[in-house]
């Protein structure tokens, strides 16, 4: 009994707000089929968020002038400042929207992206509004593979505008970020691996507050998810120059929106951006490239041994466990030389180095110690055959002179 109370209240809370409609005395609906079977499937026509919560008019009217008669505050169909309005008054109604456990700060945001502040203060009607990245009718909750805005699709969506040659001209902004993104490292793992927690167009710049990131704001941008690379890139001599504003951070030497998979090259190509070949700073580079691609290089070597060893019937148990601990030492090389601290680097290419030449000398040692019991063994091949050979002889003497005694 309790429980259908408890059933009754959670069902009859938001009904109480004054969404939910009894769709078959609304007759904005008898007329209009057609936007009906899209809203009816959608988030809202199944909180039974129906037509005139969103175009006004006086749903009870049978007669079309009636249900869109002025004092019924029908808005007919809204242009953009009027869609950001009705969306954003639902939505940033905390005590509606309690209930759903959704955030309320879409429109606060949105009046802080340079698509709000276009709209806004300029009048600009190119910008989106929450329908060109949400749709209207047929809205679906944001975590739905179907909606414009899940993970896999968002590239899509704000290049829809973005890649649009004609609209984004007057602007004088980059149009490639859509093909140089989908062949970067981060396209390439969401288009192809299907990895949706890599960085798309929203995680370095924000959905409903969509800006580029500052300069001085990139690190934070990246750091959200390559934390250990943002902490040490603070502790490099580049971190001074971020309050000059004149150093544009990870970007600087990654690119934002080609960004490829790494390697040590990059010392080569990214550096002499801004540093001459002979400068102090680019030798110190050039240092750490050695240790990277030294340590890089042993711990390949070494695995090929371990193969080898394994293969040629060796037990390698202990050092794969080494070469492990090892391999974890190369991965933290990685975020660590962010800090340009070839005393930072150097610490752990020290560890690469002993673990890499203990699990080599282990590995020599017990092939010697194999060839040792193989070499050892010859004296009782000799032995046997010896014997053999002795036993053939006697065996042959003795059928010989049982022969003569018949
Ligand atoms: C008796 C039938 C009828 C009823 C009831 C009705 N409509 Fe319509 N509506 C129409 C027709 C027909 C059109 C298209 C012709 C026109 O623009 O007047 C239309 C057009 C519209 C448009 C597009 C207007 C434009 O400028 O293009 C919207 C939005 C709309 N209706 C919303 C509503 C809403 C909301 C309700 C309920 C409050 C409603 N209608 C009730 C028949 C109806
Ligand atoms: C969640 C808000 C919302 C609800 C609910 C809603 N609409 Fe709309 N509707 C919009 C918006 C926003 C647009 C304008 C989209 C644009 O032009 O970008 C629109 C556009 C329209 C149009 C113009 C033609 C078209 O389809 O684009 C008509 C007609 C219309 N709505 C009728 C209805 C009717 C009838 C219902 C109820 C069955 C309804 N709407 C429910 C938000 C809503
Ligand atoms: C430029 C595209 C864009 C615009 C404009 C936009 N949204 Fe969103 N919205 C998104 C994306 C992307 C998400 C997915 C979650 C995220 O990344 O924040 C989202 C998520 C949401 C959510 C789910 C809760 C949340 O905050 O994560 C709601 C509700 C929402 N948007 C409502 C709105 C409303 C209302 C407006 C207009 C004031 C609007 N959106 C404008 C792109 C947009
Ligand atoms: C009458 C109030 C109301 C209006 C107007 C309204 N919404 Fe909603 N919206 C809701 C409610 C309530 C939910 C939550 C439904 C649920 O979670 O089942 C919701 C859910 C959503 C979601 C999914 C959120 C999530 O967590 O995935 C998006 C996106 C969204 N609305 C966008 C819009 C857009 C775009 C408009 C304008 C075209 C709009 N809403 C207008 C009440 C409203
Ligand atoms: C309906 C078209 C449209 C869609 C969809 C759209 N944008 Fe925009 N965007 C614009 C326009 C127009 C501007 C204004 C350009 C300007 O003033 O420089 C803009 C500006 C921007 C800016 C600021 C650029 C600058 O430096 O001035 C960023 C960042 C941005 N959009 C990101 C996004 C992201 C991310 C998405 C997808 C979630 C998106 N946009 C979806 C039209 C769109
Ligand atoms: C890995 C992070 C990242 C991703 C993913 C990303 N951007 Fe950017 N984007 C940036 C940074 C950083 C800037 C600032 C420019 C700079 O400093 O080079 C920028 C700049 C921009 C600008 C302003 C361009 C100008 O000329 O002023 C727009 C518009 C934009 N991005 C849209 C997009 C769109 C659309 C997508 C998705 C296809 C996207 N971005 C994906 C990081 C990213
Ligand atoms: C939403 C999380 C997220 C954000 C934000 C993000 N990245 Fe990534 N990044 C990833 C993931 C996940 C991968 C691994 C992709 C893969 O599977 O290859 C990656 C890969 C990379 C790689 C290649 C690493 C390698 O081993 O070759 C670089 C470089 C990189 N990101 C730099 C950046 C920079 C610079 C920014 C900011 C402008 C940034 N990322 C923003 C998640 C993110
Ligand atoms: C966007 C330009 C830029 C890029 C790219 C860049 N640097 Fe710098 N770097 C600077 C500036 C500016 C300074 C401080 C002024 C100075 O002393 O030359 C600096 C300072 C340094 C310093 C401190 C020593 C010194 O000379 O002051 C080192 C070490 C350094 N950079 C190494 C590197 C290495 C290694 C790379 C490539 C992986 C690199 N930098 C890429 C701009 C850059
Ligand atoms: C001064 C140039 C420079 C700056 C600034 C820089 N990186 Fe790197 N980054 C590199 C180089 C060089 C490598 C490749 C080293 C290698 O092959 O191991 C690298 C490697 C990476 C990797 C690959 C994984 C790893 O840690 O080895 C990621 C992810 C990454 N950087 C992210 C970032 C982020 C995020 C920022 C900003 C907080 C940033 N980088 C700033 C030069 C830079």
């Amino acid at each position: 009994m309790r429980i259908f109370f408890l059933i009754a209240f959670f069902i009859g809370y938001p009904l109480s707000l004054g969404f939910a409609q009894d769709v078959s005395k609304n007759y904005c609906i008898s007329c209009h089929d057609d936007q009906w079977q899209d809203l009816k499937n959608s988030i809202h026509g199944k909180q039974g968020i129906t037509c005139e919560k969103c175009h006004g008019g006086d749903s009870t009217q049978k007669d079309k002038e009636l249900a869109k008669a002025p004092s019924t505050g029908y808005v007919g169909v809204p242009d953009k400042n009027q869609i950001v309005q009705i969306c954003g008054t639902c939505h940033s109604n905390v005590e509606a929207m309690n209930f759903y456990g959704i955030r309320t700060d879409q429109l606060a945001r949105y009046k802080t992206s340079m698509h709000g502040k276009k709209l806004f203060n300029d009048n600009d009607k190119n910008v989106p509004v929450c329908s060109d990245c949400h749709g209207y009718h047929d809205v679906v909750d944001v975590t739905d593979p179907t909606s414009p805005v899940y993970p896999l699709n968002v590239p899509k969506t704000c290049n829809r505008c973005h890649g649009n040659e004609k609209l984004m001209k007057p602007y004088g902004i980059q149009m490639d970020m859509f093909a140089k993104y989908k062949d970067s490292v981060h396209g390439k793992a969401l288009f192809e691996k299907k990895d949706i927690g890599v960085a798309t167009c929203v995680s370095c710049h924000g959905s409903h507050g969509a800006l580029p990131p500052g300069v001085k704001q990139v690190a934070d941008a990246c750091g959200k998810c390559h934390m250990n690379e943002k902490d040490n890139f603070l502790k490099s001599p580049h971190a001074k120059l971020i309050d000059q504003g004149n150093f544009p951070q990870c970007v600087a030497c990654h690119s934002n929106h080609g960004i490829q998979p790494v390697a040590v090259t990059l010392y080569d190509q990214a550096c002499v951006k801004c540093h001459q070949p002979q400068t102090v700073a680019f030798k110190e580079g050039q240092k750490i490239k050695g240790l990277l691609s030294k340590a890089q290089q042993d711990l390949q070597t070494t695995q090929q041994i371990v193969k080898q060893a394994s293969i040629d019937g060796l037990f390698v148990e202990e050092e794969t466990a080494i070469l492990e601990e090892a391999k974890t030492k190369v991965f933290e090389m990685g975020p660590m030389q962010h800090t340009l601290s070839y005393t930072n680097v150097a610490e752990l290419a020290k560890q690469v180095d002993t673990k890499t030449k203990d699990v080599q000398n282990t590995i020599h040692e017990k092939r010697q110690s194999l060839q040792m019991r193989k070499i050892a063994l010859w004296p009782l091949w000799i032995f046997i055959i010896i014997m053999m050979t002795v036993l053939c002889i006697r065996y042959k003497q003795l059928s010989s002179n049982h022969d003569k005694k018949h």
